[in-house]
């Protein structure tokens, strides 16, 4: 790894973070990298090419050879999976739901681990994910780790979805991200965990420009 700052920013799904990292990548021309559209894109390669998620050695081996591209446009992350544009294909419930679980496989871990690494460039790098202050970048400067109550991330969900003109049921969302949160809190290796040295915030109660601002004072 090379000295380029690092700002890290971990929390459970719906937290905000993903648009938050966005921003500030644009913000400080710093590289982005979303470690969470990595793992789905594994969970979506292993369906394009049907491996059961029972096949564990087949993941792995797919994990170390996934053939894939990010560009972060002004309309958001472009996600190339061997050439096919993916991106919004990888967005569902469903697709969150796989990749919460290959990402319990340590072995998936690992092989992912030097690839995200790679992201750290000059001038500087924005991740989230869950494990990027804990495990993939120990010594970053900055680490943030972002969360709010499951049932107002489901809420923020429900309303993305409406404005989607996708019908959701809240109550259903409620018990999906509770359940996606209690896997991907209890697994055995790089469990989503708040680093010690982590600025933790709560966003519950906080509109996004509030966070992108409490975040970018934290950095500068
Ligand atoms: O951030 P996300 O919702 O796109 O992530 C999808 C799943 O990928 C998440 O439920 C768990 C897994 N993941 C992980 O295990 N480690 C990361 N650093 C990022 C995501």
């Amino acid at each position: 790894m090379n000295n380029s700052p690092v700002l890290t920013i971990d929390g459970p799904s719906g937290s905000g973070k993903g648009t938050i990292a966005q921003m500030l990548a644009r913000e400080f021309g710093w590289h982005y990298l979303d470690s969470g559209a990595i793992y789905r894109v594994l969970a979506y390669a292993t369906l394009k090419h049907n491996i059961d998620l029972s096949e564990e050695a087949n993941i792995v081996k797919m994990a170390e050879q996934l053939e894939l591209r990010f560009q972060l446009e002004d309309t958001g992350l472009k996600v190339l999976l061997e050439g096919e544009e993916v991106s919004e294909h990888i967005r569902s419930e469903k697709a969150g739901n796989a990749a919460s679980k290959v990402a319990v496989i340590p072995a998936v871990r690992t092989a992912l681990l030097q690839r995200q690494r790679d992201f750290c460039q000059p001038p500087g790098l924005v991740t989230d994910g869950r494990d990027m202050g804990t495990v993939v970048f120990p010594d970053a400067q900055f680490k943030v780790f972002l969360t709010a109550s499951a049932e107002e991330r489901a809420l923020r969900r429900h309303k993305q979805l409406k404005e989607k003109g996708i019908e959701s049921n809240l109550s259903g969302l409620i018990k999906e991200i509770s359940e996606r949160d209690k896997r991907d809190s209890e697994r055995e290796v790089a469990p989503l965990k708040a680093a010690k040295d982590a600025l933790i915030l709560d966003s519950t109660q906080l509109g996004i420009s509030t966070v992108y601002e409490k975040v970018r004072a934290f950095c500068t």
